[in-house]
């Protein structure tokens, strides 16, 4: 069963964006670098089998191609433990209002086809929240390798605070 699903996953990389490499390697080498590349999320869970776009050589739109405020709903289709903590957020609610102010949708944090590091996540974080209360530098937090140091004092989906 095991070899059967490794003999899967192996035949679902290869196989990974198949019809989108000639035009698009570098969104294809980057799935292939995060999990869900290895877990079978193709180019075509998120942009169908954009059959009219590949015959016009780009002239054509894909299928589908989410915009910021449809990016919720289409990671959390899979990740819904997520989704519905992200949704009950200040992020949440803003991008889900349409709002003019701009906020954190899954992707700006965690990147589309390949993901992000803390370290470019974080990033992101210092771009909308250049000015924070004295409380977010309080001495003592040190960052842990491989996590967000904001993530020490707010939960990444709800943001309430953690301590
Ligand atoms: C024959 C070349 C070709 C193939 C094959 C191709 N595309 Fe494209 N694609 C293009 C071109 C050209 C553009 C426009 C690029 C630009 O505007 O910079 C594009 C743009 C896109 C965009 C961005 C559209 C937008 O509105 O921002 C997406 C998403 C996309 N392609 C997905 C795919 C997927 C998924 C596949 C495979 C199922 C695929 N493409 C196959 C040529 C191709
Ligand atoms: C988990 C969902 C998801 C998967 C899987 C995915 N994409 Fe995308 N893709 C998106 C989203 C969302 C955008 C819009 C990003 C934006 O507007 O910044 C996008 C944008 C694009 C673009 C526009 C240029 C860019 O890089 O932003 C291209 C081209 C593209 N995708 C091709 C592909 C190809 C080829 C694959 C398979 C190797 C793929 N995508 C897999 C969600 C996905
Ligand atoms: C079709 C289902 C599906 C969709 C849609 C999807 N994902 Fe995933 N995602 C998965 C699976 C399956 C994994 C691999 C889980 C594992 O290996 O633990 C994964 C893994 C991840 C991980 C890595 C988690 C870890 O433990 O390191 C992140 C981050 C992630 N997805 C974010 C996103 C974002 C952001 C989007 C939307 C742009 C998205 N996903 C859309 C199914 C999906
Ligand atoms: C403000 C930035 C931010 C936004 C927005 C965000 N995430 Fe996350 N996400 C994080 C951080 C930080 C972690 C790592 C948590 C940790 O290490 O404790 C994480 C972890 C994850 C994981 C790994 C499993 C877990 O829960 O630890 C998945 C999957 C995921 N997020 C998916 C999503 C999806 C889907 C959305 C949108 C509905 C989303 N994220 C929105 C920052 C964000
Ligand atoms: C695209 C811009 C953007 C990005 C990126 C972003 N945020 Fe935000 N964030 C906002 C906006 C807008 C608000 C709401 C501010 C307000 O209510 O005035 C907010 C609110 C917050 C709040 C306050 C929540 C509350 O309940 O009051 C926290 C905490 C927060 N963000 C943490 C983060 C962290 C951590 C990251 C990086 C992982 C991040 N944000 C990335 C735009 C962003
Ligand atoms: C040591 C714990 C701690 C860390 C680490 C931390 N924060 Fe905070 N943060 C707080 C506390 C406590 C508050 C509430 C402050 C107040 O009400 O005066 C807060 C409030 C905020 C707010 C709301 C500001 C407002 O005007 O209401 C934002 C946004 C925020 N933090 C973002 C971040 C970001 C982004 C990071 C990482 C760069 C971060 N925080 C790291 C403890 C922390």
């Amino acid at each position: 069963m095991i070899v059967l699903l490794l003999l899967w996953n192996g035949l679902a990389w290869a196989q990974l964006g198949r019809n989108c490499t000639p035009c698009h390697s570098e969104q294809v080498d980057d799935v292939r670098g995060h999990k869900h590349g290895a877990a079978g999320v193709t180019c075509e869970v998120c942009h169908g089998a954009s059959q009219k776009h590949r015959d016009a050589l780009g002239a054509a739109a894909p299928d589908k191609v989410a915009g910021p405020d449809e990016v919720p709903a289409l990671c959390g289709g899979c990740h819904t433990g997520q989704l519905k903590d992200y949704a009950l957020s200040r992020h949440g609610k803003i991008v889900a209002a349409k709002s003019e102010q701009r906020a954190a949708n899954c992707a700006t944090c965690h990147g589309v086809h390949a993901a992000r590091n803390v370290v470019a996540m974080k990033r992101q974080c210092d771009r909308c929240h250049a000015s924070l209360p004295q409380a977010c530098t309080r001495a003592g937090v040190a960052a842990t390798a491989g996590r967000l140091v904001c993530a020490s004092c707010h939960a990444p989906h709800t943001l309430a605070r953690v301590k």
